[in-house]
């Protein structure tokens, strides 16, 4: 028996509505399971919610927009892992909120930069990248090593990020404050990177 295609392909309505059908079934199947599966849902071993400083960091990323150039997501190619390490699992994102992964690569992938390089490196790095890679075209950051973190605004961070399940203790979010306290956005945004991908141990 043959089925005739024409049918749905003449009736705009039906095709819109047979399409319809077919995605939502198929993302059903394909995505639901992941919110129960522990690979997916569960902390690799050994990964931490970022402490104070490293949140302070994550926050100067987030503003300055290194994502539009790096992405955060070692894919499980050869290649990929040749360059970069161990390719990228769920569960190192898990206190990623929002997560980095991007997809915009005009620099090296940053999810496994972490211990690369001392924190010299990146501070004359961040200032003016040329100092370090003469054919960079990153753009210097400059200003960082000027901008106080804000203490109280980590405090607050943290404690709508333990709402959403991060495991802070009351001892790590009195502390907060104080562990920020003089520290540059340069100096946390370094302390961010310096923990990028160290978590997992293959
Ligand atoms: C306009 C694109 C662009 C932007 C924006 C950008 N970068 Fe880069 N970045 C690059 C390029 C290109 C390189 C490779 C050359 C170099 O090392 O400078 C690089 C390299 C790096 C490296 C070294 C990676 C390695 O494995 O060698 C780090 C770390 C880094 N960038 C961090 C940052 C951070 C943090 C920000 C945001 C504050 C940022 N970048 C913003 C383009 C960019």
């Amino acid at each position: 028996m043959k089925f005739d295609h024409s049918l749905i392909e003449k009736n705009v309505t039906l095709l819109i509505a047979l399409v319809i059908l077919a995605v939502s079934v198929g993302g059903l199947v394909e995505i639901v399971p992941l919110f129960f599966q522990r690979s997916t849902t569960e902390p690799v071993s050994g990964l931490k919610p970022y402490d104070a400083l490293q949140l302070a960091g994550r926050d100067v990323y987030v503003r300055e927009g290194c994502y539009g150039c790096h992405s955060q997501m070692v894919r499980p190619f050869r290649a990929e892992t040749e360059r970069y390490g161990h390719y990228s699992v769920a569960g190192e994102f898990v206190y990623d909120r929002p997560f980095q992964w991007g997809s915009k690569r005009t620099g090296p992938d940053l999810a496994r930069v972490g211990g690369r390089y001392n924190d010299e490196w990146h501070r004359i790095h961040l200032m003016n990248p040329r100092d370090v890679v003469p054919e960079s075209n990153m753009p210097g950051y400059p200003w960082l090593a000027k901008a106080v973190v804000d203490g109280p605004t980590i405090q607050t961070h943290m404690k709508t990020l333990r709402t959403l399940g991060h495991p802070y203790s009351d001892d790590e979010i009195a502390k907060a404050p104080g562990l920020v306290k003089g520290r540059t956005e340069m100096d946390a945004l370094i302390a961010y990177l310096q923990g990028l991908g160290t978590a997992l141990k293959p």
